[in-house]
């Protein structure tokens, strides 16, 4: 991903104007934490930079594509192509195991998986410190069940990984090794990181800062 672009986006929830972005640039393999208080829009901004939410108005280019008038399957498919969604709840599959849970974005595309993505499961799983792959996800505890989620979300290798408050459910200790988990996955990648968080020691391990204030951008700067 070289860049992303929002240009006069807005989000509108009935009339209430949830998010109102002029201009937005994101370069390739920057880290970004998108910042403000509770209800700034700092969700719908990345629901909406992911395409998960529509936009009431304006344009959204990646690498100087527009995206933001893909059909709704075009979307999903972009999404699962190119950004690893990691949010506060985890939404794993109970009863399955933490090697199931990670492959499981990959079952609707292959009728079997390639040898080369079952290996890239067992490295994530093992660079998360994850070593019981096949122990009942129900089992683990809520910091082992986020660096599964993690996992999960980078299975593809995205080139956008996008956080929505990842460490929110998480102690400071389980918060902090997330995090540094995260950022040195997203290194070795080269991925970009947009992370919202009110975490101020995560926001700090990132380049540049946003802070949304009803839906508006209010400052961007370097952290
Ligand atoms: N689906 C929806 N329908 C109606 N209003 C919504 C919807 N989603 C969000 N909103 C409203 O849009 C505004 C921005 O919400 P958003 O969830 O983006 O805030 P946030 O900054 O992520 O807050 P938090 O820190 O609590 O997660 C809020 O006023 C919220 O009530
Ligand atoms: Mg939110």
């Amino acid at each position: 991903m070289k860049k992303i672009i929002l240009k006069d986006v807005k989000v509108r929830f009935k009339e209430h104007l949830a998010l109102d972005i002029p201009n937005f640039e994101l370069k390739g393999g920057v880290k970004l934490a998108v910042t403000g208080e509770s209800g700034s829009g700092k969700s719908t901004l990345l629901n909406v930079l992911c395409l998960l939410e529509s936009i009431s108005g304006g344009r959204i280019f990646w690498n100087n594509k527009r995206v933001d008038d893909l059909s709704q399957m075009e979307k999903d498919r972009f999404r699962y192509e190119n950004v690893g969604l990691v949010m506060q709840e985890f939404y794993l599959y109970s009863g399955l195991s933490a090697m199931q849970n990670v492959l499981l974005p990959l079952k609707f595309r292959y009728l079997k998986i390639p040898k080369q993505l079952s290996n890239r499961a067992f490295y994530l799983l093992e660079r998360l410190n994850i070593t019981e792959y096949s122990k009942n996800i129900d089992l683990l505890s809520r910091g082992e069940k986020q660096r599964v989620a993690i996992a999960r979300a980078l299975i593809n290798s995205p080139k956008v990984i996008i956080a929505d408050e990842p460490t929110a459910s998480l102690d400071a200790q389980n918060s902090t090794h997330a995090v540094k988990l995260l950022l040195s996955l997203a290194d070795e990648m080269g991925s970009a990181f947009i992370c919202a968080t009110h975490d101020k020691n995560l926001a700090e391990q990132l380049t540049y800062s946003l802070e949304l204030k009803k839906g508006k951008k209010l400052e961007a700067s370097f952290a």
